[in-house]
């Protein structure tokens, strides 16, 4: 379903060398016994889900798809990167469905916050309130500010109606608020970290509620869990993909960009970011994640990695099939110059830069390329891939002996935060 090629690395080391040490690592994995083994339910998420919520999930989501011209899902960090990115790649960025989904709670911005209290006045409005800890600032502030909005708008019981609530099982402020509510509410397992729980009600609500199919979706989930069942570096790519990182790393680069050739991937690359950044970026350690939507960015970031500082490698994630595709028209005045294309398909045009552009980096630049072959952007394909850097992720963060799970650097702005809005 992957196919991950190193051709374009340059490595110095042999991936190889690494397998009695991914072998460990791998056993602590799947027996949940490394670093941080509380939050290892992802692993075997796709075999112990509660097919009960799930059903109930697909239910809620066909209810607000008939009750919604906007449907609000108000999270931040991994109570929201992963949805939209599954929605936007998936659906593409202007694909004719309702509801609109619009995200909110990921910002303190007040325009943003008030443009969409505005935009939403005169809309059927249903609303997803997505927090694991249930005290997130940022959620919890817009969460008040749209929980109100909908209050006045349809009185307290119609709005109860609308409104869903993911957070904790058994405790939380958000819980203990949705149960006196009366909310429909959702579960986020104890064992799994948020920039892990796209899998999880925290992503396939939301997602469902877009029209896309959350069985298929887990359904890539299962495939990749299977395929990547055995720790052997020249049958699981995650493992490959992971050794490769450090030796990379070991080679003195301090940054991984994240390539793609679609606009409407440009929410998983932030995903990603999220990810490897939480996971690896601890006690000085770790890969710089960093992104870029080729062609795009060429036009822009494309001239540091040709000519800049030496700094970074590429992961070039390449979808085979597009979701949809154009054939370039012939021009009988041809004023543009532009008739050597007519009859090519644009994704013909898109590849080819994709193949220019690697042998720029590559050949004239010198800059590594690791490359990520995905069939197309399917749901199936979302689930698979999720999976692939969820193991990837583990794996080479317990390659450098750190807790891929934990994230106590980003308690200490909300400190320093709380101190200045006189949060006690
Ligand atoms: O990965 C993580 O754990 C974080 O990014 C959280 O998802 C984020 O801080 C939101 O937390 P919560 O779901 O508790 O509101």
């Amino acid at each position: 379903m992957i196919k991950f090629e190193t051709k374009n690395a340059f490595l110095k080391e042999d991936v190889k060398d690494y397998q009695e040490q991914v072998n460990t690592m791998h056993d602590a994995l799947m027996n949940k016994t490394g670093k941080g083994n509380d939050f290892l339910g992802w692993v075997d998420w796709c075999n112990n889900y509660d097919k009960e919520e799930f059903a109930r999930m697909k239910e809620a989501a066909s209810y607000i798809r008939e009750n919604a011209d906007v449907f609000l899902v108000c999270g931040i960090g991994g109570s929201y990167l992963g949805a939209r990115a599954a929605i936007e790649m998936i659906n593409g960025l202007y694909a004719d469905k309702k509801p609109e989904i619009i995200f909110c709670g990921n910002t303190f911005s007040s325009t943003y916050t008030k443009q969409v209290l505005d935009y939403i006045k005169d809309k059927d409005v249903c609303l997803n309130v997505i927090s694991k800890s249930g005290t997130t600032t940022e959620t919890a502030l817009a969460f008040r500010l749209f929980k109100q909005a909908l209050e006045e708008k349809y009185g307290k019981d119609e709005a109860k109606k609308r409104i869903t609530a993911t957070t904790d099982g058994n405790k939380g402020t958000l819980y203990e608020l949705a149960k006196k509510e009366g909310y429909d509410m959702y579960v986020i397992p104890d064992d799994i970290g948020g920039r892990f729980s796209v899998i999880t009600p925290v992503g396939l609500l939301p997602i469902a509620v877009a029209g896309i199919d959350i069985d298929e979706l887990m359904n890539g989930v299962s495939a990749a869990y299977n395929d990547f069942a055995t720790p052997d570096l020249d049958k699981n790519p995650a493992y490959a993909y992971a050794v490769t990182r450090r030796i990379l790393e070991n080679q003195g680069k301090s940054a991984e960009m994240f390539v793609t050739y679609d606009l409407q991937t440009t929410m998983l690359a932030e995903w990603w970011k999220q990810l490897f950044g939480e996971s690896e970026g601890k006690n000085g350690c770790g890969l710089l994640p960093t992104s870029a939507t080729f062609s795009t960015d060429l036009h822009s970031l494309g001239q540091f990695v040709q000519d800049g500082k030496k700094v970074l490698f590429e992961t070039l994630v390449l979808f085979e099939n597009p979701t949809e595709d154009v054939v370039f028209p012939e021009d009988a005045e041809n004023l543009d110059n532009m008739n050597y294309l007519a009859g090519k398909n644009l994704d013909w045009v898109n590849k080819m830069a994709m193949q220019g552009t690697l042998e720029a980096h590559v050949e004239e630049g010198g800059v590594p390329n690791l490359e990520i072959t995905v069939k197309d952007m399917s749901a199936h394909s979302f689930g698979y891939l999720v999976y692939f850097f969820f193991r990837a992720c583990a794996m080479t963060v317990y390659l450098i002996d750190q807790n891929p799970f934990d994230q106590p650097g980003v308690e200490v702005y909300k400190k320093n935060m709380f101190k200045l809005l006189g949060k006690n």
